[in-house]
């Protein structure tokens, strides 16, 4: 083991799909450097102690406890409102001197600044960096990064944030929000090819064209990593939310994008129309779909069954989100 003369403490804050994996690939970088272990903290205990024993995390009693004991914390949390609401307990800790909260979230670019500037009156440095990437590159470090705020924030993070986390790094510069907007911006991107899949596939479909030939085709003509991904989920209909991004993530996100369309009076009608899909996916499959079956909501616009392969369809008296207690506390 090499040891660091920078002794970094690193935390890491909401341990769900995405930080789960990368919260590990943080602690194999601690460990190989002679750091101290990663203090983790998590909302859902079980996954606090389950990584503890796989990795070289040490569990957290609090927020406020894992603050106390840290230089660098990452984040990776649900929304705007929790990572508001996290950060601000952070911030408030009595920490050390010069910490750096690095949050992978996707959050709106006026929550990002919102963070950056109660970061700076608490002397803390909000560094926005959101990822693009499923759980399956978080865990390879294969995600794309984003990168913005204060320049010394930028230069200790860049330092080993690739190969750590990630492949590569996309420097947005010291403004906090410019981060979250191409985050957004890249999102609109996203969900617009699973919407033009969702339309495609359902449309090879209903004209009698193999769908596994289609397939073929995507592979060939666009070998880029959401069609190959989106593309193979949306043709066997593999729609579970436990390795991908769930309805609710998806619509939040969807929900900015529509957001910032409307505050700058640009229209979002791609957007609007996989939000129709997703709300459709959402009422017969329920919240842990992966957001690829927004390819379910429009096949039941074309006449087809939503679900082929495994059926996600919710049974009379399980909830579909509205109310409904969490699973797992
Ligand atoms: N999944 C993807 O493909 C993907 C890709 C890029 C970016 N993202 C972004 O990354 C972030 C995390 O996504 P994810 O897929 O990892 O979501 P996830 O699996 O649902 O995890 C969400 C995390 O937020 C925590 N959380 C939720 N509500 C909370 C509350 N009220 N108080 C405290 N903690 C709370 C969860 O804790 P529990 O474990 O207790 O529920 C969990 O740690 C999101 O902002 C998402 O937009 C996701």
């Amino acid at each position: 083991m090499a040891t660091n003369s920078d002794n970094v403490t690193f935390g890491f804050i909401g341990l769900g799909n995405m930080g789960s994996m990368m919260a590990q690939n943080l602690a194999t970088h601690a460990h190989s450097k002679g750091l101290p272990k990663v203090q983790i903290w998590n909302r859902t205990r079980t996954k606090v102690e389950s990584l503890a024993v796989t990795s070289y995390c040490e569990p957290a009693g609090s927020i406020t406890e894992l603050a106390q004991k840290c230089d660098i914390i990452h984040t990776c949390l649900a929304n705007d409102e929790v990572a508001l609401s996290i950060c601000r307990e952070v911030f408030q800790a009595r920490r050390k001197e010069g910490l750096i909260l690095a949050d992978h979230s996707t959050l709106y670019p006026t929550t990002s600044s919102r963070l950056h500037q109660e970061a700076a009156r608490a002397g803390v440095s909000f560094m926005s960096c959101p990822v693009f990437g499923p759980p399956a590159a978080a865990k390879s470090a294969g995600l794309l990064i984003v990168l913005s705020g204060a320049e010394h924030g930028r230069d200790k993070l860049k330092s080993y944030i690739v190969p750590t986390l990630g492949k590569a790094v996309i420097d947005c510069g010291e403004d906090a929000s410019k981060g979250a907007l191409l985050k957004i911006l890249g999102n609109n991107c996203i969900l617009g090819t699973i919407e033009l899949l969702s339309e495609s596939f359902t449309l090879a479909e209903k004209t009698g064209f193999d769908t596994k030939l289609f397939y073929d085709f995507i592979q060939q003509w666009f070998p880029a990593a959401a069609w190959i991904n989106y593309g193979k989920k949306i043709r066997d209909g593999t729609f579970s939310g436990k390795t991908g991004f769930t309805l609710p993530g998806g619509m939040k996100d969807a929900a900015y994008i529509r957001r910032l369309g409307a505050e700058s009076a640009t229209p979002t009608p791609i957007i609007d129309q996989a939000w129709n899909h997703l709300t459709t996916a959402k009422a017969i499959g329920g919240e842990s779909l992966d957001w690829s079956a927004c390819a379910a909501g429009m096949r039941v616009t074309a006449g087809l069954k939503p679900f082929k392969g495994e059926d996600f369809t919710l049974q009379p008296g399980q909830a579909n989100g509205i109310n409904s207690p969490r699973a797992e506390q």
